[in-house]
């Protein structure tokens, strides 16, 4: 299968080339890939530019063909021909129609030849069909040819009224395909060789074109510039809800909710409205995430839950509770029923089993041990201006608040700090580590400054 994704998209008024644009989590020509992948192709070709801008955001597997100038559609394909496995159907997709579906493929492809087609298009109905080719039939209903309208001078006012319009998504017989290409010329509005005009070329050498329109026109949206992706995100957006919510999730408010392509929820997973869930992001059943929550590549385990709060490239293990308002950095890792409360910032700490950090806290490049309760104010100096270093506390630390450790120290099991210590040595098991200015009380302090006899 052969997807068309040179050239820059010039309609998105972007830097990024258009089929690299995000849709949930995946860049729009990753979502014909996995498709054609689903559909049983044995080989992917991606056409792409000279500047091989595409390298390094394709699956693994996927060829790369070489499109010398963006010369059109045509070209494209042509660029393609050299790779393509010999004897087989070619099948084209377009890197920018990113819902395409793998039933939707092997359907084409069955019909294409049950039909004994030399080349099959699909086509559909759209409501607005501003942009797209436009789809003629002949008088017996057969395809005349499509003519473009992206640029003004190839269309009819009469052609534009059309609704039925070319998805891009083609099935041809290859020798049908080899020997019409080279036909197609460039005397359009866009100085381009448009792929649909090969359609004709093959019907006037005697093969059959055939046309399926389809009844999902949601799945053959085209993006061109960012009001169509934004179209094509929200059917994708209610594709993957729908998906999970079948699957057994809560998804309570699917408007509010974003939610990747690649994100798993289990049976009886909640999601509070504006909630946002991204990359490989995993939720074990019975946890509760939301509202208001921000996972990013995240595994969560069983039962636990996550409110308002923003977690990143980290792990919660069962039964464990997060927030509300805490922010959990990449390479943190929360035990099984381990407590983080409100106003806690953790990177690069592991939380033992059970352990709790409830309140306004940061806890960063440190481990904390199973059962340990680290008191409000709980701070780790875990950087000296060059380096990082670690704070480990042994099982059952008792913390006091406005603690600061200043790494790298190690507390043992059962130990306890007072309130207000700066930590800076080792601290043996079972000791009490209290570190601060003894207090001083200054009698009749009040009446002397009022009789202006000095502070003292
Ligand atoms: C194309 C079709 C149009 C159809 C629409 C469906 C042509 C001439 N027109 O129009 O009939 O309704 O798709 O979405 O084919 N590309 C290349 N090299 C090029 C030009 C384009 O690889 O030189 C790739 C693009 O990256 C894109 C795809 O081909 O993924 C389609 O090109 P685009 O310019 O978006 O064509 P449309 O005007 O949308
Ligand atoms: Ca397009």
């Amino acid at each position: 299968m052969v997807i068309l994704a040179a050239g820059q998209g010039t309609r998105m008024r972007s830097r990024t080339p258009k089929v690299l644009h995000d849709l949930c989590g995946r860049p729009l020509v990753a979502w014909p890939v996995a498709a054609a992948r689903e559909a049983g192709a044995s080989k992917v070709i991606v056409v792409d530019s000279p500047e091989r801008v595409l390298e390094g955001h394709l699956p693994e597997g996927v060829e790369i063909a070489v499109q010398p100038e963006a010369d059109g559609t045509a070209g494209a394909l042509a660029a393609a021909a050299g790779l393509v496995q010999p004897g087989e159907p070619v099948v084209v997709l377009s890197g920018d129609v990113p819902l395409v579906s793998a039933a939707a493929i092997a359907a084409l492809v069955a019909g294409h030849e049950e039909a004994g087609a030399a080349a099959t298009v699909a086509t559909a109905e759209l409501e607005d069909p501003s942009g797209y080719g436009r789809v003629v039939r002949a008088a017996d209903g057969s395809l005349e040819k499509i003519v473009e309208t992206k640029n003004p001078g190839d269309a009819t006012d009469g052609e534009l009224a059309i609704r039925e319009v070319n998805s891009g998504i083609y099935v041809f017989d290859p020798d049908a395909l080899a020997a019409a290409l080279p036909q197609v010329g460039s005397d359009n509005a866009q100085g381009e060789r448009y792929l649909p005009d090969v359609l004709p070329a093959i019907a006037a050498a005697g093969g059959k074109v055939a046309v399926v329109l389809s009844e999902d026109p949601n799945l053959l949206l085209g993006v061109n510039d960012r009001v169509a992706l934004a179209r094509v995100r929200e059917v994708a957006r209610a594709m993957i809800v729908e998906r999970l919510m079948l699957a057994g999730a809560d998804i309570v408010d699917p408007a509010s909710t974003v939610i990747d392509v690649g994100v798993e929820l289990g049976e009886d997973a909640v999601v509070e409205p504006f909630s946002v869930l991204s990359g490989d992001t995993v939720v074990g059943s019975g946890s509760r995430i939301g509202p208001g929550t921000t996972l990013a590549g995240v595994k969560v385990g069983e039962d636990a839950s996550i409110l308002r709060s923003h977690l990143a490239d980290c792990e919660v293990g069962d039964g464990a509770s997060v927030g509300p308002f805490s922010h959990v950095r990449p390479g943190t890792v929360i035990g099984a029923g381990a407590k983080v409360g409100a106003f806690v910032e953790l990177k690069n700490a592991e939380i033992g089993e059970g352990a709790k950090v409830p309140h306004l806290s940061y806890v960063g490049d440190a481990d904390v041990g199973a059962g340990a309760n680290l008191g409000a104010g709980t701070i780790t100096a875990n950087y000296d201006g060059t380096s990082k270093h670690r704070t480990v506390f042994g099982e059952r630390v008792h913390g006091g608040v406005h603690v600061s450790y200043v790494a790298p120290v190690q507390l043992g099991d059962d130990v306890w700090t007072a309130a207000g210590t700066v930590v800076t040595e080792d601290v043996p098991d079972g000791s009490l580590a209290i570190g601060r200015e003894r207090q001083l009380n200054k009698e009749g302090y009040d009446e002397r400054k009022r009789n202006g006899k000095g502070d003292r």
